[in-house]
């Protein structure tokens, strides 16, 4: 890697602002990820973490503030270049979802007859390398109906590496799994860090894991920052808000009932 590029921001959130309509969702947001990071997006459902992810891959506009990845404006780029630099990007979303009606080994394969033209053989080794990274070597015929609920999620990291990205977004990747398979995926993500050297945002509900995966954790609450730091500063942070979310104090038991209203009746 390049020094000087090693050295500025693989992500810049300035003054995010951002509506569904005329309700704020995420309100003032600043993060910055260097290379290398791996950087835990944590918070309530509904806080706006998935909201923020669309942010960063540019398929939402802000009203206001700036995104910057590897130093470009992505709101401000010609499409191309956009194109380009989404190329550098792998990308797991919420639900993880394989096109059921292909193979494993061409849902990994897809990015690369998208964004490529490599020969065909290239494509199937390229995937098949990356199918083994992820412990899938040799399911590659399979359909995703006849997968568990960790294969699923460990061929969509394989899709998300395909490309040999250097920067890799997950939301909610160990969602839904068991203990035990979670913890594989979590090691699955450092793995990659060490052999792919690439920076990561992982959106996570799951505390252990948080704490096991991430240099650095933001903590989002009705789409503002509360707190962005080291994991060690987070975890020992004694703002109330956090420490709710951190100790488990039941929140759904919490909510506040004009707040929810309200949200029943604003106009989308
Ligand atoms: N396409 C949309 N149109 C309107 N409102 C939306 C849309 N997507 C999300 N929202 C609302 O924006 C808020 C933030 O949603 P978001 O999906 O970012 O939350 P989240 O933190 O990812 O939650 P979860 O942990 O449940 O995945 C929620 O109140 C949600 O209802
Ligand atoms: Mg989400």
């Amino acid at each position: 890697m390049e020094r000087a590029e090693s050295q500025d921001p693989v992500i810049e959130v300035e003054g995010l602002v951002t509506y569904y309509g005329s309700r704020r969702i995420l309100n003032d947001v600043w993060m910055r990820v260097m290379p290398g990071e791996i950087r835990v997006i944590m918070g309530g459902s509904g806080s706006g973490k998935s909201t923020l992810l669309r942010h960063l891959l540019g398929l939402n506009r802000p009203a206001a503030g700036t995104v910057r990845l590897f130093g470009r404006d992505i709101n401000r780029i010609p499409g191309g270049e956009m194109n380009a630099l989404r190329r550098r990007i792998g990308v797991s979303f919420q639900g993880g979802a394989l096109f059921n009606s292909m193979t494993v080994g061409e849902n990994v394969i897809f990015p690369l007859r998208e964004h490529t033209r490599l020969d065909e053989k290239t494509m199937r080794i390229m995937s098949r390398m990356k199918l083994e990274v992820v412990n899938m070597a040799g399911f590659e015929n399979l359909m995703p109906a006849q997968l568990s609920g960790g294969m699923i999620k460990r061929a969509a990291l394989a899709r998300a590496i395909v490309m040999d990205p250097q920067l890799l977004f997950f939301d909610e990747p160990s969602a839904g799994l068991d203990p035990v398979v979670s913890a594989e995926l979590d090691e699955l993500i450092l793995k990659l860090r060490e052999s792919m050297n690439v920076t990561i945002v992982v959106v996570t509900h799951e505390l252990e894991s948080a704490f096991k995966i991430a240099d650095s954790i933001t903590v989002l609450d009705r789409g503002e920052i509360l707190e962005s730091g080291p994991a060690d500063e987070v975890r020992d942070s004694d703002h109330p808000r956090i420490r709710a979310l951190l100790d488990r104090t039941p929140k759904e038991s919490q909510v506040d009932a004009d707040d929810y209203l309200r949200r029943l009746t604003e106009a989308d």
